[in-house]
């Protein structure tokens, strides 16, 4: 099928979605691509894209066995006409339930045809020094899997002519989904005194929730416990207090030790 353009379109605070799309990106052998990064809080309030002839990449971490919100609703903006679609989230090596669905659900109601799907793993954003959670995923292991998924999806696409030579791609979950998460808001991030006030948290935030002019604390309402500045921090000078979200991270550490690999689903053709 002739395409036209591929595009990368994700939210990826802590960067395992965006990593894992652009390595399937280069097993298609699609390099130059153009990108959306809705991570940024400013991207979100532009239009959103309207898709042709075009194949995109679409991706976002799973949160509660749920899409982000604000991913979510930006996703539902998006509209397609002809549009192919390869649909991946990322999860902490608990489990993606109903996340994979949702945004084939999405993608369809959109307009596009789903090709192929993937739920990869990537380091818990909760994990930290004392509670690792599959730590520095994805590894060798899973960018390999995630090339060779992109070579299968080119294969694939050699064989499809038309959007009606192949059948939408399954992909496991429920619906009604899960309930979304709900938490909070609480305050879970201690700020020590190795903050040199660089300002890269700020820049890190996909909420704009940090307050520089309040050294750099954060705003618990807009925050949606991504861990993305703590990552960001060169000082390590933000780190998870006692509560909620490091006892959740305890009890990922003790249970979700044994190590998952990625899942692939292709359409029919
Ligand atoms: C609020 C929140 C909820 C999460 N819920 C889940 C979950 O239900 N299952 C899971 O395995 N991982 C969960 N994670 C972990 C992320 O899905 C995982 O770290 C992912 O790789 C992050 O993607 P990113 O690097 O693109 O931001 C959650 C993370 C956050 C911040
Ligand atoms: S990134 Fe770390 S050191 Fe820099 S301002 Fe934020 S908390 Fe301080
Ligand atoms: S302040 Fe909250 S939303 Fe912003 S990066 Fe930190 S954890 Fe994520």
């Amino acid at each position: 099928m002739n395409i036209e353009k591929t595009t990368l379109l994700y939210f990826s605070p802590t960067s395992t979605t965006r990593i894992i799309l652009e390595e399937i990106a280069r097993g298609m052998g699609k390099e130059a691509l153009a990108v959306i990064d809705i991570t940024k809080p400013e991207m979100r309030t532009q239009p959103a894209p309207e898709f042709g002839n075009d194949l995109v990449l679409m991706g976002a971490p799973v949160y509660g066995g749920r899409l982000p919100k604000d991913a979510a609703e930006y996703f539902k903006t998006v509209r397609a006409s002809g549009s192919l679609a390869v649909l991946v989230v990322l999860y902490g090596n608990r489990e993606f339930e109903d996340a994979l669905l949702e945004l084939k659900d999405i993608a369809v109601a959109d307009g596009f045809s789903p090709l192929a799907a993937g739920a990869f793993i990537g380091e818990h954003s909760f994990s930290n020094n004392e509670f690792l959670i599959a730590a520095n995923r994805p590894d060798e292991d899973d960018l390999e899997k995630a090339f060779s998924f992109g070579k299968q999806i080119a294969r694939l696409l050699d064989h499809v002519q038309t959007l009606t030579d192949f059948s939408c791609v399954d992909v496991p979950g429920n619906f009604p989904y899960k309930d979304g998460m709900s938490m909070g808001p609480f305050s879970f991030i201690e700020i020590t005194d190795d903050c040199d006030n660089c300002g890269i948290c700020v820049t890190a935030c996909p909420e704009n929730a940090i307050d520089e002019t309040r050294t750099y604390s954060t705003l618990e309402d807009l925050c949606i416990y991504c861990c993305a500045c703590i990552k960001a921090c060169p000082q390590q000078a933000r780190i998870l207090k006692d509560g909620p979200i490091k006892d959740k991270a305890k009890w990922l550490f003790e249970t979700c030790a044994r190590r998952k690999e990625p899942q692939i689903f292709l359409a029919e053709n």
